[in-house]
């Protein structure tokens, strides 16, 4: 059990901070980045944990405040604070889930009141907090009765997205909101370029670290740890990436000598895999030169970078920027979208996503779609993927792509994807993806 470090407060108002981020649209790892280095680590911790477990801070705060909290950083500090007390109180009930952070309850009150002495614009409710927290203890199962059933708090999503996997998926939608909850294994592709997986494995059992082999390359632990702490990690051996998204480069059928198009490529796990399957001549293609540079340090750490490697920071759309107009035997379209299919590797998209999201990265994955198939050769094969498992960024515009252009066959691909959890058939799982394959007929 932790007992109360002087800088909990310090990281709890850190992690209100980047969880408020996430209320107004930065990603996760986008609102940590902004946080001073010290109380960074801690930080994410909390808000990692908060972001796996939102429905019921959030469920929570509106049983015990009725009104919204006048500012996000109060509204995020309330909600962390009751959830961590009550799965700090549960931890004394029942074994808790390896991972959940468990303090005494007075100290967590303690410290949670002094977070809201902090800042300037928290100030003044650090008698809200503490009502609210004593409350809680006071009250705890009227308040979990009172809070229990709300969809939010039962399928820890936000409403519309609970309501938009319910009528695309009548059937499996409970099973979907499952599997986005649980915590995904670790899974990695090997570099086969540079080794064997029968290698990897055997260094991995040296350091007494199991591992189990799925797929045509894939290895995945039987305990999830931090990755720079495997074997390989610094000579490239492998990559980090689930077994959903490995399916992707074998699609493309890539041979020595081919022109290949990765057109959305950051952070470059499909790219490297494009160049682990043939010696191919690649352009690596991403609109955000940050995420560009990714690629780069990805491929630099696996040794595929060469002279027939090239990496372009611009848009897909403006392809008069960077294309010579040869048009490439191969494209894969790895498009941008709401990443509804990955959440379990990422817990606050389904905090951060607005449900007007899904039409306007429609509307964008359409362009992009668009400007690439004028870039397949006749006979070439252009990959639509997507790691969502809305339908409208999937089927739905894969069939409006083949309304659209008359010289595109569909191939046969896995369609749509949906996110699965490891069992004795599959011992890696998957996250949701879509995929669908199409090829330009030669002229008559
Ligand atoms: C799903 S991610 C790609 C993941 C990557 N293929 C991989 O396997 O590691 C989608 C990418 O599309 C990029 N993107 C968004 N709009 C784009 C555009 N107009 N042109 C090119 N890339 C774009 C984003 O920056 C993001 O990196």
């Amino acid at each position: 059990m932790n007992t109360a470090a002087p800088a909990l407060s310090h990281s709890l108002l850190a992690a209100a901070s980047a969880i408020a981020g996430v209320e107004s649209g930065q990603s996760l790892t986008e609102a940590l980045a902004e946080l001073p280095s010290n109380v960074r680590p801690s930080a994410q911790a909390l808000s990692f944990f908060a972001m796996r477990n939102w429905g019921l801070a959030m469920g929570l705060r509106h049983t015990l405040v009725e009104r919204e909290p006048p500012n996000a950083t109060l509204n995020a500090l309330v909600g962390l604070s009751l959830l961590l007390l009550e799965t700090s109180v549960r931890a004394g009930e029942q074994t808790p889930a390896a991972g959940t952070p468990v303090y005494t309850a007075h100290a967590l009150v303690d410290q949670a009141v002094e977070a809201t002495q902090l800042q300037r614009s928290t100030a003044s409710f650090k008698g809200l907090v503490n009502a609210v927290l004593r409350r809680f203890q006071r009250e705890r199962q009227a308040v979990l009765a009172d809070t229990a059933d709300a969809p939010e708090v039962r399928f820890n999503h936000a409403r519309w997205w609970i309501d938009a996997l319910r009528k695309a998926y009548p059937e499996q939608w409970e099973r979907l909101l499952d599997a986005a909850n649980a915590h995904p294994p670790l899974t990695l592709r090997v570099n086969v370029r540079a080794t064997s997986r029968e290698a990897v494995i055997q260094a991995f059992a040296h350091e007494q670290i199991g591992s189990t082999a799925f797929g045509e390359a894939g290895i995945v632990l039987d305990v999830p740890r931090p990755v720079t702490t495997l074997p390989g990690y610094a000579q490239g051996w492998w990559s980090v990436q689930d077994a959903g998204a490995q399916l992707a480069a074998p699609l493309l059928e890539v041979r020595d000598g081919m022109r290949v198009l990765d057109a959305c490529a950051a952070p470059g796990g499909k790219t490297a895999h494009l160049l682990e399957l043939a010696d191919v001549e690649l352009t690596a293609l991403d609109v955000d030169p940050a995420r560009m540079a990714r690629v780069e340090q990805n491929l630099e750490r696996l040794r595929l970078l060469s002279p027939k490697v090239r990496l372009v920071a611009e848009s897909a759309t403006r392809a008069h920027l960077w294309w010579d107009g040869k048009p490439f035997d191969v494209v894969l379209a790895d498009l941008p979208c709401t990443a509804s299919g990955i959440v379990s590797r990422h817990p606050d998209i389904r905090w951060l996503r607005r449900e007007s999201d899904v039409q306007q990265t429609v509307k964008l994955q359409r362009e992009i779609l668009d400007s690439l198939w004028s870039m397949v050769a006749p006979g070439g094969k252009l990959l639509l993927a997507t790691c969502s498992i809305f339908p409208q960024e999937g089927e739905m515009q894969a069939e409006s792509f083949s309304k659209r252009h008359v010289q595109a066959q569909r191939l046969p691909a896995p369609g749509q994807l949906l996110p699965s959890r490891p069992d004795a058939e599959h011992p890696a799982g998957h996250d949701g993806f879509f995929y669908a394959l199409f090829t330009r007929r030669m002229q008559a």
